[in-house]
């Protein structure tokens, strides 16, 4: 099969990724930070050196500020619960996932309230119009670093340029950019950073972080057993225990420390160079093709990611004939995100999403272009 929907999920991972956690399963899985013995401990380790290198990818200081989830949702979940409280005001964007629009809906029954900012048809969101949906009751900024649907690159240092003068927190959901564009937290401002461990950093499903800065006060969303002050009805306020309650996934977190290793040692920047210039191949190729709609920025302004259409065929049965007669793996329809459709006009057709990773290659690609070539001129 060739395999283009790592904006769902990356495939193939890092080879030797399966063996570091086999090697935990097999020979040393205890449960970390809960006993003594040297299995458990062993295991904290390998947790603490995962966090270590998740840690260096985004430049995060301190690295017992990474939390480890299980996705980006729980992550973004976290966050938005955890710290915005009943007055408070929120501005987002149109190209958010449903991950950041339905908590953030959830929410007004809380008494929060938030702002909508409208992307272009390209999925463009400039600052300044993040800038002026700000007002004296904005507690948060909360924002897709690089779009899901059409993969349109957000301008965060901008914003987070913007929002740290203001002294309002940013929240940036980096479910498709991190790994494939490289983030700084400081240097960007961001305040928080939501990022899933298997997409972009190449890590087993089941793996997310969020990163929130020192300056931050959250409150969890999971309460229970931390491993400390067992003794103490409350949770423990302390980075990272008290926000990890429960047993954490020690196998996954170790795979993803590896895959980190990675794309540490490949590069973020070369990652990026890749994907757009294979985005590039497929683009250019395909918008010269009648019947097909191409749609969002230049490849430049964007990430791994083509949104098309082949006209007069639903993009289901588009990626079902990908699927079946070519062995195509791509996604259609919504991609979780309706209202970035509504604001890129595809409301009422959804459309057909690409996405490329580190491992695709320009002959995939190539097979990608005349596979799409002979559905829309009907000779498949
Ligand atoms: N959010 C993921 C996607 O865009 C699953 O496909």
């Amino acid at each position: 099969m060739i395999y283009l929907d790592n904006g769902a999920t990356s495939f193939p991972k890092p080879k030797g990724m399966t063996q570091v956690m086999e090697d935990c399963m097999l020979h040393y899985c205890g449960n970390p930070g809960r006993s003594g013995h040297a299995m458990s401990m062993k295991t904290g380790e390998k947790v603490y050196q995962a966090r270590k290198q998740v840690a260096k990818l985004f430049h995060i200081e301190d690295p017992g500020r990474l939390l480890f989830t299980k996705n980006t949702t729980e992550s973004l979940n976290l966050a938005l619960f955890g710290f915005l409280r009943d007055g408070d005001h929120v501005v987002t964007t149109s190209m958010e996932h449903n991950s950041v629009l339905r908590p953030l809906k959830a929410l007004e029954e809380r008494g929060v309230r938030h702002t909508i900012v409208c992307g272009n048809r390209e999925g463009c969101i400039t600052a300044e119009a993040i800038e002026k949906a700000m007002t004296d009751k904005t507690r948060l900024v909360v924002m897709t670093g690089a779009s899901n649907v059409t993969g349109t690159m957000m301008p965060i240092a901008e914003v987070g340029r913007i929002t740290k003068e203001q002294g309002i927190p940013l929240l940036l959901d980096g479910a498709q950019c991190a790994g494939s564009m490289p983030l700084d937290v400081k240097a960007m401002g961001i305040s928080m950073l939501a990022f899933p461990g298997h997409k972009g950093l190449l890590g087993p499903l089941g793996t997310g972080c969020l990163y929130v800065a020192p300056e931050i006060e959250l409150q969890p969303l999971l309460f229970g057993g931390t491993g400390t002050e067992s003794r103490s009805r409350l949770q423990p306020a302390d980075l990272p225990e008290g926000f990890e309650a429960g047993t954490i996934n020690a196998p996954g977190i170790i795979g993803l420390g590896y895959s980190a290793q990675v794309v540490q040692q490949v590069g973020v920047a070369a990652i990026s160079y890749h994907e757009r210039q294979l985005i590039r191949q497929f683009d250019e190729a395909i918008k010269n093709i009648n019947c097909v709609d191409l749609y969002g920025p230049q490849p430049e302004d964007k990430v791994g990611i083509s949104l098309f259409n082949i006209r007069k065929i639903e993009c289901e049965e588009v990626a079902d004939r990908l699927n079946r007669e070519f062995g195509i793996a791509v996604r259609s329809g919504y991609h979780c995100a309706g209202l970035a459709h509504r604001t890129i006009g595809t409301w009422d057709t959804g459309a057909v999403r690409l996405s490329v990773g580190p491992f695709t290659t320009g002959k995939d690609i190539k097979r990608a272009i005349d596979a799409v070539w002979k559905i829309s001129c009907g000779k498949a």
